[in-house]
Order: structure tokens, then C-alpha cells, then sequence
């Protein structure tokens, strides 16, 4: 596992855009997240589009998960965040933008088709915020590590996270669906971001930790390409975070994003 440490908030999403943008100019499929951490991400992918010429053309974009109940056009469903947040701001076209279908009226059929159609194409960066739970999408603690989409219960805990978000945590749906683990494992690449103390021992968790069901983010263990890239607040409870910067530090120069 690749762990980069950066000073600040703002670092991290400078290099999460470099490595995404790298992507992107290829005009790859990519996936991504929605949450309050990759949305500065988000902001400097869409300033490099509006100033820099940083081209979307060709991409898809395949979403992590979506609350079960809500109309898509919903201000709160990921379908619509990531065209408010991201997409209606970059070159990508509307039509390639896909999601689990929240408002089916057979969710397990949805999440079926869903991991279908993600399986016909090649994610090649799969973008990751992380629960204070350790959760990856919306991978709550004792989910299968060989899980694919599906139906899940929230944790009380993730719905009075996710409550900010709503006018009152009464309007949290309590069902999702999302990729599951090993859906997200067939990525090339797992980008994992996360700022901010209240995600410290999640973030120790997942890289020191063992490899557990009740740590999902843990899963990045058995990715060939998974990268943690975190602010100083998250790595404060790293045990080998001198390590993690001397090899970022002494990256052979193939490696450098
Ligand atoms: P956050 O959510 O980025 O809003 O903290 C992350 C998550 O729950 O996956």
C-alpha cells in the first residue's frame, strides 16, 4: 500500500486531482465517491477543466453507492450530488454518468443489474472517502470482503454522520445500495482519501490493522494498487508514518504522479 501524508487539507485534494487528472486525460472510466472529503477534490478538477484545459472527453463515471427511497432528482442522492458537486462543471457527458438505481421497486434486481453493468467495463481509479466506522462505500463493519453490489442496513452511527446533510436525521434513508468490496477491489486503482482527526484510527485501522470485516477500508490490503492519502490529523495514530514519508519522499521517478 501507498500511504502519502500532506500537510493540509488542500494538499490532499491537489494531489488527489494530479493522480486523477492522469486518468482522466486517457479517458478512462472512473469511480467516484460522493461525502464531504473528495468535494475539494472536485473543486480542482473543475478549476484545472475551466483554466487548464484538464479534459474529461471520453470518461465514464460509475458511482460507489446510493440511498434506497430517493428520487434521483433528490437534492440529497448521490446521483445528483455528483452532477451538482462535479460532473455538470467538467466535459463529460451526462449520459455516462451511472449509478445504483435508488428508486427501483426491486432493489435486489437494481443492485444486480448494477454489478452487471460495472463488470462489462474496466474501472481504472476508483476514488474512496472512508466512515469514522472504517467503512468504504457504504460498507458497514462485518461486510463480506468478497461482497458485490447489494442492499445494506446503515449503522445508526453513519446515519447520524450523513445527517448534516438532511434537515432532519429522520429523513436519512436507512437503506442503501452499494458496490460491495470485491466490486471495488476490480478497479486498477483504489485512491483512498481522508482529513481530519475523527478519521485517525479508521485510517490506522485500515493500514496497520488486521485484514477484518469489521475494518472494510481494510480490503485496500489485498489491492495491488491501493494508495491512502491523508492530511496530518488523519495519519496522527499511523505507528509507521516516518516510514510512509521516507518512501514517498525516495519514490523512484516511474512512480511520481
Ligand atoms: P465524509 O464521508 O467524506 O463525508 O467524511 C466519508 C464516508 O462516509 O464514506
Amino acid at each position: 500500500m501507498e500511504i502519502l501524508i500532506r500537510a493540509t487539507p488542500e494538499a490532499v485534494a491537489k494531489q488527489a486531482a494530479d493522480i486523477i487528472a492522469g486518468y482522466a486525460r486517457n479517458g478512462s472510466v472512473l469511480g467516484l465517491a460522493t461525502g464531504s472529503t473528495p468535494i475539494a477534490t472536485y473543486q480542482e478538477l473543475i478549476r484545472r477543466h475551466q483554466h487548464e484545459g484538464l479534459s474529461f472527453a471520453g470518461c465514464k463515471v460509475f458511482m460507489l453507492d446510493e440511498y434506497l427511497g430517493l428520487d434521483p432528482q433528490h437534492e440529497q442522492s448521490y446521483a445528483r450530488t455528483i452532477r451538482r458537486e462535479f460532473t455538470e462543471h467538467i466535459d463529460i457527458n451526462d449520459a455516462d454518468v451511472f449509478s445504483p438505481s435508488g428508486n427501483s421497486k426491486d432493489p435486489l434486481a437494481a443492485a444486480a443489474a448494477y454489478e452487471q453493468h460495472i463488470t462489462s467495463e474496466h474501472v481504472a481509479i476508483q476514488l474512496l472517502g472512508i466512515g469514522t466506522n472504517g467503512h468504504i462505500g457504504f460498507n458497514e463493519p462485518t461486510s463480506s470482503l468478497n461482497s458485490v453490489t447489494r442492499m445494506k442496513t446503515l449503522h445508526p452511527q453513519t446515519i447520524q454522520d450523513n445527517a448534516r446533510f438532511f434537515d432532519d436525521a429522520e429523513e436519512v434513508p436507512t437503506h442503501v445500495l452499494t458496490q460491495g468490496l470485491a466490486t471495488i477491489r476490480r478497479a486498477g486503482h483504489l485512491l483512498l482519501v481522508a482529513t481530519g482527526a475523527s478519521k485517525a484510527a479508521a485510517i490506522a485501522a485500515t493500514v496497520e490493522g488486521p485484514l477484518s470485516a469489521m475494518c472494510p477500508a481494510s480490503t485496500l490490503q489485498l489491492h495491488p494498487h491501493a494508495t491512502v492519502l491523508v492530511d496530518e490529523e488523519a495519519a496522527a495514530q499511523l505507528t509507521f508514518r516516518e516510514y510512509y514519508q521516507y518512501a514517498d519522499q525516495n519514490k523512484p521517478a516511474f512512480q511520481r504522479y
